[in-house]
């Protein structure tokens, strides 16, 4: 007797064989596409995407979900490329958030006990002990409290550090002050020597790092940008370290990536760039939260971390 498998289509820029194999692996009973369906060709409920190419999602025939292999999907709607009716699942899964957590951590500890400041003095051969202060001296500030910025917010409290954790929604986080909404802001940021940024890009949230939140922290602290490079207005982030207000800024994301080779920020002293490798997708750990979806969905059972476009998350 035929069998009739079902499709997946993996639809990525890169060579998508190693995640094809993976999915094979765990949906033995699907037939996993690495070419672009076409209309006419037996229906496709499944595709799995990071940025494809514009025309890719809406000429597959049959679609029923649409994985995300990142967990920020604002191209996704900003491109208007899913039809409405379709859910976008983004991914969410313990790679990313141990990967973010580290990197956002050894951030934040690296300034905190100055390590920055010990390599440029190591370059003058001085011998020169700075003021250290314990983590229960600093005030941190996260924004967003989602499946990156709790697991954060948990192990600056674990530290010691001063915690506040600013989100949409209020949160209760043992050990932390949590804020909710526009209005609680600044309040939520009011003095930190650390902003850390973990908040998706949306309508909202564009822009929102600008400088009557920087002129809200403590003077001399440390920004940290782990989510997008819109969250930030780049004039006055510079600006603010070009005048002492800021004595540093972690960078993982920009406007335009690959940061164009002119951009400032690139030979900016006192800013550390990674080229957004914060938090970066596992595949062997996100193939398994991607197929589990997939088994609910068939299942008729509630699908996991479907975004709301009402709110852009
Ligand atoms: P989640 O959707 O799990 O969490 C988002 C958080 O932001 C929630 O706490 C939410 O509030 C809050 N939020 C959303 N809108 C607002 C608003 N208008 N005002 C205040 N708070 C708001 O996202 P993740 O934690 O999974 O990811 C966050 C972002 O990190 C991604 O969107 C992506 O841009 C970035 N990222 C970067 C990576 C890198 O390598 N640099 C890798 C992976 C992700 P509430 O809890 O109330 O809903
Ligand atoms: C992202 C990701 O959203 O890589 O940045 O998942």
């Amino acid at each position: 007797m035929l069998r009739v498998m079902k499709r997946l289509f993996i639809a990525s820029r890169g060579n998508p064989e190693h995640l094809a194999q993976l999915f094979r692996a765990e949906l033995p009973d699907f037939d996993v596409l690495t070419q672009q369906p076409e209309s006419g060709d037996a229906d496709v409920p499944f595709i799995v995407v990071g940025r494809p190419l514009p025309g890719v999602i809406r000429a597959v025939p049959g679609l029923k979900l649409v994985l995300s292999l990142n967990a920020g999907i604002e191209h996704l709607l900003a491109s208007g490329e899913v039809p409405d009716e379709l859910p976008i699942v983004r991914l969410v899964d313990e790679g990313l958030a141990l990967g973010m957590a580290e990197w956002v951590l050894a951030q934040a500890l690296a300034w905190h006990r100055n390590l920055f400041r010990y390599a440029e003095i190591q370059a003058t051969g001085d011998w020169a002990p700075l003021a250290e202060k314990l983590a229960n001296e600093r005030k941190v500030t996260v924004l967003g409290a989602g499946a990156l910025g709790r697991p954060v917010a948990d192990h600056l409290v674990r530290f010691g550090f001063e915690t506040r954790v600013w989100a949409r929604s209020q949160h209760d986080i043992p050990g932390a002050k949590t804020y909710a909404g526009k209005a609680q802001l600044l309040e939520a940021v009011r003095d930190a020597d650390i902003v850390i940024n973990l908040l998706p890009l949306t309508a909202e949230t564009a822009d929102i790092v600008d400088k009557t939140v920087i002129d809200a922290m403590a003077d001399g602290g440390f920004f940290i940008n782990g989510a997008r490079g819109g969250h930030v207005v780049d004039a006055d982030l510079i600006a603010a370290l070009d005048r002492g207000k800021l004595s540093g800024a972690a960078l993982d994301v920009f406007r335009i990536e690959p940061l164009p080779a002119e951009d400032p920020l690139w030979k900016h002293p006192k800013v550390r760039l990674s080229p957004h490798v914060a938090a970066p997708t596992h595949q062997h750990m996100a193939v398994k939260e991607m197929a589990a979806n997939i088994r609910r969905f068939e299942n008729g059972e509630p699908v996991r971390n479907v975004v709301d476009r009402s709110l852009g998350y």
